[in-house]
């Protein structure tokens, strides 16, 4: 499966779909087919170990815990903010491809990025992939069919034993969140301030169970807190990991944008249906 592609884009073709808050950040909530063969034990970046201790301690109510977001965010490199048609002629969008072969294939803003973003690798992963999209926003559009405070990376199960909890998946944000569960590093570029993702830049501590079918209760308990936010600033790369909260909003004005992460992760992605081709697609609340 393609983990690059490259497009002709302007904003006639930009492709858009209804918001309906729904959707995953960067992935689906469907539940997935049985492969064939079962597939290797994840590594404990990825293990639901607190999945696994509720269903051996036969616990009838999943437990809360007190969930401490570290919310590491940290701005490691600024770039000169592109022009709109350098963004719009970029040409080629990531999706789970491998560092280097991202860096081989991008076009020129999007190398200029990686070639600023490599320095700040920690290096201690198996796998360094880059995610990118180049989005042509109408004031209102969003870049993803959620705005939900989240964090990227979680560990999520599901098969048989999620169904026994009634749901098709279950986020573990026990697992995620144990300090003793080695997590993704992430690096994250915007070229633009009008669709600037928004981070947390303290910890916060929310009472939350320890395995969640999605992120609504979450992002509630965050907006309760209602900590400080930070917009991430135009052309620059911040570095981030899965305990830091985040969430996309909607566009204040018309525009292009480059948005690009790179994830170190020992978690290995083989893409097995094709995403690519509505990846860049904006959302427009009705
Ligand atoms: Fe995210």
């Amino acid at each position: 499966m393609n983990t690059h592609g490259h497009r002709t884009r302007d904003v006639a073709t930009q492709k858009v779909a209804e918001f309906t808050g729904e959707g995953a950040y960067h992935g689906s909530t469907r539940a997935r087919r049985s492969p064939a063969v079962a597939p290797p034990p994840p590594p404990p970046e990825m293990s639901p170990r607190s999945l696994d201790r509720h269903l051996a301690e036969g616990r009838a109510a999943v437990a809360d815990f007190d969930a401490r977001f570290g919310n590491l965010y940290a701005v490691r490199a600024r770039l000169a903010v592109p022009a709109p048609e350098a963004i719009r002629d970029d040409g080629v969008t990531f999706c789970w491809c491998p560092f280097a072969v991202a860096a081989r294939e991008a076009g020129p803003l999007t190398r200029a990025v990686l070639a600023a973003a490599a320095p700040h690798l920690v290096g201690d992963r198996r796998f360094v992939y880059v995610d990118s999209k180049i989005q042509h926003f109408e004031r209102g559009d969003l870049p993803v069919d959620s705005r939900l405070w989240h964090v990227d990376g979680s560990i999520v199960a599901r098969g048989e034993r999620v169904a026994r909890l009634g749901h098709a998946l279950v986020h573990d944000m026990a697992a995620r969140l144990d300090p003793a569960t080695p997590s993704p590093r992430y690096l994250a570029y915007q070229s633009s301030s009008h669709c600037a993702t928004e981070f947390l830049d303290a910890p916060l501590t929310l009472r939350l169970p320890e395995l969640v079918p999605d992120f609504d209760l979450l992002d509630a308990r965050v907006r309760e807190a209602a900590p400080t936010a930070v917009a991430q600033p135009a052309g620059t790369i911040v570095a981030f990991d899965g305990a830091s909260l985040h969430r996309a909003v909607p566009a204040t004005a018309a525009g292009w944008r480059l948005w690009l992460r790179v994830v170190e992760t020992d978690r290995e992605v083989v893409l097995d249906h094709a995403i690519l081709d509505c990846y860049d697609t904006v959302f427009r609340p009705r």
